[in-house]
């Protein structure tokens, strides 16, 4: 039962194996044979029954020729000449094995057997007195021999006894056998052939058809299926090419929308950018010059009350009071702007946002650059501040930290940035950090230079904030 079912697994798995091509071979093929071997054995069968019943009455024909030209040589006494007449009538057929003649009293009167007669064969197919014929089928060391007794002159001068062998039929029986086998061969061979060629004429539309589902796996839409016709193949193709051009068309809509985002993206982003850029300058000429201005009248004010101590101290403290708005105004001026950019570089403007932030929120931060002296095109560096600005305003205002690393250093063909805080981390699997604008501008500010945002977070064990930009942007 075990096994009976391991076999039909067997099967079943080199069934789902073999190509439709072999099935179709194989089972002609198994077709072919079993009809070979059913049609081989009926024949066989049928030829068998025939041939045999041919020996029957060949035996029983001889035997009665035998008695007609027996009687008158058995009457004269001619011994000699009886003898003579069994042995030509053996020497006509092949298969005769023996014949003899017995007298009325069972004695035998001559018979064909070289080497002495063999007296058990007396014992069998006994002519009952008053029949006109007897057959009986012996089986021998020799085979099958159709043995016939037919009565000399009603019997008053004895009987005739004939035996013809099987050999000659059983040989004729293997040769039919052997022909059927050829025969069956080349039917097979010549069947293959044919099968052969058909399932290649069948199956060259599915293997192409197979082609084409593999190259639209890799992304070419490019090269429809060229099978013709209206059978089912055909309807197939037809088909596979409708989807292949409504996929080509809805890729070509997706890839617009996302060509369109990009760009809408670069504006927003620049107009963002110069929009800061316009505060900040406003703030340092504008504001900043006019507070500068201030001082330096408070300064000669101070000077010129010198003499009262008391109006020289209050204009003091509002120049000091002054001095600190001023300075925040500038720290606000460089947070919109980064001016560093232009006479430090990156590293430069980072080293400075980080004093900034350290100073400012009581922060350890640790910043490693290496490898990024030279001046990256300005958009790259600009991105990369800006991720990293926003990066510490969220681990000032959610991560509650007390060190924050920030790793910048080519790798490859892209600029690696690495922002790691060991504050209290958030779960990425809840949606609810999805609201802010923070983490979705840094990944979009990477995604428009060809890079990539990767953030690791697990609650309590802090965030890690991967960016990679080719260094070719
Ligand atoms: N370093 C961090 N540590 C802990 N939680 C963080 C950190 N960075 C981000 N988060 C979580 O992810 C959320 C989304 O951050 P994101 O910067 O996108 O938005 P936001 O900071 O809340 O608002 P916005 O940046 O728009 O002002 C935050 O609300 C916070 O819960
Ligand atoms: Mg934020």
């Amino acid at each position: 039962m075990n096994s009976g079912h391991d076999l039909r697994e067997k099967l079943r798995v080199i069934g789902a194996n073999l190509s439709f091509r072999y099935k179709i071979l194989v089972l002609v093929l198994a077709i072919i044979i079993f009809m070979g071997l059913v049609m081989t054995l009926q024949a066989r069968a049928v030829l068998g029954i025939s041939l045999g019943q041919q020996l029957d009455q060949r035996s029983l024909a001889t035997a009665r020729a035998v008695a007609a030209q027996g009687s008158e040589l058995i009457l004269t006494g001619n011994l000699y000449g009886l003898h003579q007449m069994l042995i030509d009538m053996q020497a006509s057929g092949k298969d005769i094995r023996y014949i003899f003649i017995q007298d009325s009293w069972g004695r035998v009167l001559s018979h064909t057997f070289n080497g002495g007669f063999p007296v058990d064969l007396l014992a069998y197919n006994q002519l009952p007195p008053g029949k006109k014929e007897s057959q009986q089928l012996l089986l021998t060391d020799e085979g099958l021999i159709h043995d016939a007794a037919v009565p000399i002159f009603g019997g008053r001068l004895g009987v005739v006894r004939v035996g013809l062998s099987e050999v000659g039929l059983r040989q004729a029986v293997f040769a039919a056998t052997a022909r059927f086998v050829m025969m069956i061969t080349i039917f097979s061979i010549l069947f293959i052939v044919m099968a052969y060629l058909l399932t290649a004429i069948l199956t060259k539309p599915i293997r192409e058809l197979v082609g084409a589902t593999r190259a639209v796996a890799q992304g070419n839409l490019d090269t429809p299926v060229a099978v013709s016709g209206h059978d089912e193949f055909g309807l197939l193709a037809a088909s596979f090419n409708r989807m292949i051009e409504s996929l080509r068309r809805s890729r070509a809509e997706i890839e617009e929308l996302s060509n369109l985002r990009s760009e809408l993206l670069d504006r927003v982003v620049t107009a963002q950018e110069a929009e800061r850029r316009r505060i900040a300058r406003e703030l340092h000429d504008d504001a900043g010059g006019a507070l500068t201005a201030i001082l330096l009248r408070l300064k000669a004010l101070e000077d010129k009350v010198s003499g009262e101590k008391e109006v020289a101290g209050s204009l003091a403290e509002i120049r000091a009071a002054l001095g600190e708005a001023m300075a925040g105004l500038r720290r606000l001026a460089l947070e919109l702007r980064p001016a560093v950019f232009d006479e430090l570089g990156l590293t430069g403007a980072l080293q400075q946002i980080a004093r900034d932030y350290s100073d400012k929120f009581n922060l350890k931060i640790h910043l490693a650059a290496r490898g990024v002296e030279e001046r990256l095109p300005p958009k790259a560096e600009l991105a990369i501040y800006r991720i990293v600005q926003e990066a510490l305003n969220n681990v000032i205002k959610h991560a509650g930290a007390s060190e924050v690393s920030i790793l910048l250093e080519p790798r490859g063909e892209v600029l690696r940035l690495i922002v790691e805080d060991n504050g209290r981390g958030f779960d990425l699997e809840a949606s609810g950090y999805k609201k802010g604008l923070g983490l979705f501008s840094m990944r979009e500010r990477a995604t428009l230079l060809g890079g990539k945002v990767i953030i690791e977070s697990t609650p309590g064990r802090g965030t890690a904030i991967y960016v990679d930009i080719p260094l070719t942007a």
